[in-house]
């Protein structure tokens, strides 16, 4: 096997509070060993572009608080096409890079296990994605900073909300699953949740709206995630239903941004220090991930597989909270 002494480091798809944090431990803990680091721009494109740039400790000074990604990062199709992956190759030979960190989702796992299938190169994951879906993982960088910040804001909205006796539907992010809804809804003290993963009756939902008001209760959340259905058509029908007055609110880019929390920036060092401690023990396709609270390897090929699955545990008790 061939020694470890050159790795190059990317953040791909939608960027992740913590990230930042997450390059900066992949760097020093890779410095710390004396190896040499190249940053990669824009994510597999700048793999495929040959858009790098040297990396030291120094470069990496002042991001742990700051959210965003210094190296960037893009969607990119373009590498589900072998040629491109295989130009994405040459230049990482050209450059001699014996190991590659991608910092990212469950697209970029999958991209990263392809590659490690096609060419042999050493790949560790570090998973980040606010949406807190990658297999092999119970949490993800960036998770926790958009759930507080998702939280922060309908505190906010309750207040408008219970002002003027309104029921809200707050749509928050999450693509096809339901793990930021359903953490948020709950620390928010939503009236009722909505995921993609677990089929919802708006009649019975409109009925417990409704018993709601006639106990007393003057505001109401529902938490929707935006894979859950249009929260337009969830709207009128509540509306339609209930004859109380309803409103949107879509939380959007917002629940990206913003500097991570202690907890995104602990999980970021942690993973981002783990990927590098694997690479150099010989791992050579994995995640770094966290299972009840301790860190773990996870094989590439079961984290490109495999489904994670929403914790009904939490959706239930959010129901069974809303009185
Ligand atoms: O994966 C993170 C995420 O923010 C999802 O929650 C959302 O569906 C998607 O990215 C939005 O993607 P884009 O940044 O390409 O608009």
């Amino acid at each position: 096997m061939k020694k470890i002494q050159h790795i190059g480091v990317l953040t791909s798809g939608g960027d992740a509070p913590g990230m930042n944090a997450g390059i900066r431990a992949v760097v020093r803990s890779a410095t710390d060993r004396k190896l040499k680091v190249t940053g990669i721009l824009r994510g597999y494109w700048g793999l495929i572009e040959g858009d790098f740039q040297p990396m030291d400790s120094r470069s990496v000074g002042g991001i742990i608080n700051r959210g965003g990604t210094i190296l960037r990062t893009v969607r990119c199709p373009e590498f589900r096409e072998k040629k491109n992956r295989l130009q994405a190759y040459k230049h990482i030979k050209e450059i001699g890079l014996d190991a590659l960190v991608v910092i990212g989702g469950n697209g970029s796992s999958v991209a990263a296990n392809t590659l490690h299938q096609e060419t042999r190169l050493t790949v560790a994951v570090v998973p980040a994605t606010i949406d807190n879906d990658v297999y092999g993982s119970e949490d993800t960088i960036g998770f926790d900073s958009t759930v507080n910040t998702a939280v922060e804001a309908i505190d906010k909205i309750r207040d408008t909300a219970t002002s003027h006796e309104r029921i809200f539907i707050v749509e928050v992010m999450g693509r096809h699953n339901g793990f930021i809804a359903q953490e948020v809804g709950l620390c928010c003290g939503a009236e009722a949740v909505l995921v993609p993963e677990i089929p919802y009756n708006l009649q019975t939902i409109c009925r417990a709206l409704s018993n709601g008001y006639k106990r007393g209760k003057v505001s109401s959340i529902i938490v929707m995630a935006e894979g859950a259905g249009d929260s337009r058509k969830v709207a009128e029908t509540i509306k339609r239903i209930t004859k109380l007055r309803v409103r949107i609110s879509v939380l959007g880019y917002i629940q990206r941004g913003g500097s991570p929390t202690a907890h995104s920036r602990l999980l970021a060092t942690k993973l981002g220090n783990a990927a590098i401690k694997n690479i150099l023990s010989g791992y050579s396709a994995h995640l770094a991930g966290i299972q009840k609270g301790a860190i773990v390897s996870v094989p590439l090929t079961q984290v490109a597989k495999k489904t994670k699955r929403i914790d009904r545990f939490i959706y239930k008790l959010t129901h069974q909270m809303a009185q």
